[in-house]
């Protein structure tokens, strides 16, 4: 077990990468307390564990672009557990679009959830970690971050502040020896992608299948990750294996970036 009774808060639990990851450490022996907006997919992450994954997992309702909630469910991990070991800061949204169309509540939005909310889950999580002098965050960023993609400039700008971000809290607390770095997924299978694909489809007019076989042919190995490829990689960053890695960004994107 790659991380027994590390206390490990992740956040965007409810579905995709978010579940496969909390699925992966349940298994790989972690403490964890998991959080979403979204209630009935939490439900159905936990209720995938079996009974001892259970009795190790706390659930609870945390929107990530509201501070308090984030304070909340930072304040009941300690509470609980006394410390936290790993912060994933996994939550995030895309919208996609043209940007003379692009509207502002959308743009609110990814900015809302993918920047502000990750800085909200590490600043109110960065106190306990400085005190604790151990510990390690893992941020969600994305090919997006590296490379432009077509009609997701807006999603592309917030993703690559995840990078610039990290690599900034990275030099703050490696003095605490507290390790900082992000995982870049590519065109992962999951409800953010299906629904990408099923919007550009229809702003388009062109079939799903057709939009979905543009994405496969962006990755080198011509197909979608599974969420469990990427969570092997968040685990890994979790783990002392990734010791001497901070301020970096994992690439797992099939080759996407390599082209
Ligand atoms: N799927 C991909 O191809 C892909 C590629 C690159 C990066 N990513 C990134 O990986 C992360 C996970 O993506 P995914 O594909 O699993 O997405 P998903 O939509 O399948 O899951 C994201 C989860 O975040 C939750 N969420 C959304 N807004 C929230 C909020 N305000 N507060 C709390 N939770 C909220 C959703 O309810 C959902 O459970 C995201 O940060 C995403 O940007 C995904």
């Amino acid at each position: 077990m790659r991380v027994k009774e590390k206390v490990t808060v992740l956040t965007g639990a409810a579905k995709g990468i978010g579940r496969a990851t909390a699925l992966l450490f349940a298994k790989e022996g972690a403490i964890q307390v998991l959080s979403d907006v979204d209630m009935d997919g939490l439900q159905e992450t936990y209720d995938l564990m079996s009974d001892e994954e259970k009795n190790r997992t706390i659930i609870m309702r945390c929107d990530v672009t509201k501070p308090d909630d984030v304070k909340n469910m930072i304040d009941k991990t300690i509470e609980s557990h006394g410390r936290i070991d790993v912060l994933i800061v996994n939550a995030g949204v895309v919208r996609v679009g043209d940007v003379e169309t692009f509207p502002d509540e959308d743009y609110d939005l990814l900015i809302n959830v993918n920047i502000k909310g990750t800085h909200y889950t590490c600043k109110f999580a960065v106190p306990y970690f400085k005190k604790q002098k151990s510990g390690t965050i893992i941020t969600l960023a994305s090919v997006a971050a590296h490379i432009g993609q077509e009609v997701h400039a807006n999603y592309c700008s917030t993703k690559a502040a995840v990078l610039g971000y990290t690599r900034g809290l990275a030099l703050d607390l490696a003095p605490y020896n507290v390790r900082v770095n992000s995982v870049s997924p590519g065109a992962t299978d999951t409800p953010m992608l299906q629904s990408d694909v099923g919007k550009q489809a229809k702003d388009r007019g062109i079939p799903y299948d057709e939009i979905k076989k543009e994405f496969e042919a962006q990755g080198v190995m011509g197909r979608w990750a599974d969420p469990k490829e990427i969570a092997t990689g968040i685990l890994y960053l979790a783990t002392d294996d990734a010791s001497y890695m901070t301020g970096a960004d994992l690439r797992l994107d099939g080759g996407w970036t390599t082209r």
